[in-house]
């Protein structure tokens, strides 16, 4: 392992755009569940799966119904105001700080990159402390609705004040299209990068798994592989077995990550 985390840390060194893609994997450590991990969500509730892969048709079909139920039920990850980043995200932020990390695109809605300090962060999946227009993509944060009155007076769903459509959370559900302005950023950072730091994720669900694929198909003049993919998990995943990946870091992304930024900062300090 030291071995792999002094490559990371020359790797990382010498790239020009290195980005970082997430996913829950990096939020175990601070006590927010998977769902594809031995102690996952879906591991341990596959009904849970199947409703959440509804969410979406039901905001389609009744947003006043989805509004009741979302306002009369505990967020599926539990309350996420109370939980901290962990020694990953702020190891991610720091490579940020350093110039070294262009851009973060995280598949995770727990605000946490962005409590740890990441600046130039791609909430693929949306974030869970914010609200987004199902039709202009507006987005709001919760606080400039009165949901409360706007349930007891019936007048759910809130509207978009730009538009008058519903407005639902920002989260992207299953069978929901990214937003289109998520969608083409983290398409253009793949298409830039010269290295993918990819953490915390089974790399199963699409588009997101898409964007290794897009980097690992990008070869330099001489058809060599333009981008150095680096994975950090607690297991290999497709990526790994594919060769999409040059190699796998197999541990905690809470323990890793901090021990390659200490040996950037050594090699920066040579
Ligand atoms: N350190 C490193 N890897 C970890 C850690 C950890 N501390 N904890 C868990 N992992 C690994 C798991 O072994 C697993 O391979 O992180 C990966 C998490 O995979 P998933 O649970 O599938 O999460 P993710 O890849 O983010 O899921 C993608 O699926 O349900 C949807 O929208 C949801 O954004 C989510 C998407």
């Amino acid at each position: 392992m030291e071995e792999l985390i002094q490559r990371a840390a020359r790797d990382l060194v010498r790239s020009r755009h290195a980005l970082a893609l997430t996913g829950a994997g990096i939020s175990t450590e601070s006590g927010i569940p998977d769902f594809r991990g031995p102690g996952g969500i879906w591991t341990k509730n596959p009904e849970a799966e199947k409703k959440a892969y509804q969410a979406y048709a039901r905001f389609q079909a009744d947003p006043k119904q989805y509004w009741e139920e979302r306002l009369s039920q505990p967020s599926l990850l539990g309350s996420l105001e109370s939980l901290k980043p962990n020694p990953g995200h702020l190891a991610l932020a720091e490579l940020e700080k350093m110039n070294i990390l262009k851009c973060t695109i995280t598949q995770n809605i727990d605000n946490l990159h962005r409590q740890a300090g990441s600046q130039n962060l791609l909430e693929y999946h949306g974030n869970a402390f914010r609200l987004r227009c199902s039709s202009c993509h507006s987005r709001y944060d919760p606080g400039e609705y009165d949901l409360k009155r706007l349930r007891q007076e019936g007048k759910l769903p809130p509207a978009c004040k730009e538009c008058g459509a519903p407005v639902k959370s920002d989260v992207v559900h299953f069978g929901e299209g990214i937003p289109a302005d998520v969608a083409e950023q983290s398409l253009e950072q793949a298409s830039l990068c010269d290295l993918m730091l990819i953490c915390g994720t089974s790399a199963v669900v699409y588009p997101f798994a898409l964007l290794p694929r897009v980097a690992r198909e990008r070869q330099d003049a001489r058809r060599h592989r333009a981008v150095t993919i680096i994975e950090v998990n607690a297991e290999p995943t497709p990526l790994t077995f594919e060769n999409i990946s040059d190699y796998l870091l197999q541990g905690k992304t809470g323990e890793i990550l901090p021990r390659i930024l200490e040996e950037v900062k050594k090699l920066r300090r040579e």
